[in-house]
């Protein structure tokens, strides 16, 4: 399909179910602000429809979306620029996703490794929400006809599924209504890795705190938890093919290095040979500089919630503005009566 067709835009989307990581920060929000400094039309969601797939609080779910909000604006997400919204009010990202749900094949869902990973062992006992998860983020980003969607490396095989459900709806129909989206998994920190095991995602799951830093950790706990991070006892290599084999030497240099807005070159030249502890400590004075002002200003937004909700209120009309039409033209191609 010409992709050409469709103007640039982009989408992406993050759970609102509480523990936001360093991960998420330079695996995603920081990227989003990226997207948005090159003036391109830019939309991020609190998918909360996503995130009660697992149970939620109603109560913890209601702040944990107002934090997230906090969190995008506070490192720099405009909401004047960007479309900053909650999803559940988008009603059309639930119902383009039970077209979608028609659309995609069970066999496809069961591949998806994030569903296996989430239900575990207990398959059977997981939400029909869980299982068909995809195919609402199928629809949160085709209800745009969004074309990039800037990711973490953990989302890519769903935004292949996005590209196939696509394909299957344009096929079926016989339009070329949706886009071939792009995931952009772009940058040195599209797979930030456990503190504690450099072959684990960085992820608020882990059982150990000291595998993470979370968004809001004070000074003391940055610099303890990367005092204490694993590594090997050689210090850092001269060169980046130096750390091929060395998991979490890597992991902490592409910390450093996108934290500083580094290539790995530029940051091996800095830092290369060093030994840890002196290596550490540069890395945890750059993580406070670079974090504690986001965390001052996430407390001083959430002192004001009903200013988080005038924004995502204004950014569900914005996004509606431009679903309703696409949901309407996709109700006309399916055969739904109007
Ligand atoms: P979620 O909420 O798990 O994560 C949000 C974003 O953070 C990225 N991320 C990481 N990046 C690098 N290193 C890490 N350790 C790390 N941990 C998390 C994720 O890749 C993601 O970009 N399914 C999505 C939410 C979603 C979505 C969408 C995304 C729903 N609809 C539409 C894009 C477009 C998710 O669970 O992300």
């Amino acid at each position: 399909m010409a992709e050409a067709s469709f103007t640039p835009r982009v989408f992406s989307g993050i759970q609102p179910s509480g523990g936001l990581t360093l991960g998420n920060y330079l695996g995603a929000v920081k990227r989003f602000v990226e997207m948005q400094e090159r003036g391109v039309e830019t939309l991020y969601c609190m998918v909360d429809l996503h995130a009660i797939t697992v149970w939620q609080d109603p109560e913890a779910l209601r702040r944990n979306t107002r934090q997230l909000a906090a969190f995008m604006i506070a490192s720099g997400i405009d909401p004047e620029r960007s479309i900053v919204f909650n999803q559940s009010q988008v009603p059309e990202h639930a119902q383009l996703g039970w077209i979608f749900n028609c659309v995609a094949r069970m066999g496809w869902m069961k591949r998806m490794t994030q569903f296996k990973d989430k239900a575990g062992k207990n398959a059977e006992n997981a939400s029909l929400g869980l299982f068909g998860y995809p195919a609402l983020m199928a629809a949160d980003i085709l209800i745009y006809h969004a074309t990039h969607v800037p990711v973490g490396e953990d989302q890519k095989q769903h935004l292949e599924l996005t590209r196939d459900i696509a394909a299957k709806f344009n096929h079926d129909y016989g339009v070329e209504f949706f886009p071939m989206t792009e995931p952009v998994i772009e940058g040195v920190a599209t797979k930030v890795m456990s503190l504690r095991d450099g072959s684990k995602k960085m992820s608020k799951s882990d059982p150990s705190d000291m595998s993470r830093i979370n968004m809001g950790d004070d000074a003391d706990t940055i610099a303890q938890k990367f005092r204490k991070a694993r590594t090997d006892p050689e210090p850092l290599p001269e060169t980046v093919d130096g750390l091929a084999d060395r998991a979490e030497a890597r992991n902490l240099v592409a910390i450093y290095a996108a934290l500083g807005d580094r290539t790995m070159e530029e940051a091996m030249a800095e830092v290369g040979g060093q030994p840890f502890a002196q290596f550490k400590p540069r890395l945890a004075d750059l993580a406070v500089e670079k974090l504690a002002p986001i965390s001052a200003e996430m407390t001083r937004l959430m002192d004001d919630p009903a200013q988080i909700d005038a924004i995502l209120n204004r950014g569900a009309e914005r996004a509606r503005a431009i679903a309703g039409p696409i949901l309407d033209r996709t109700y006309d191609i399916v055969g739904m009566v109007r």
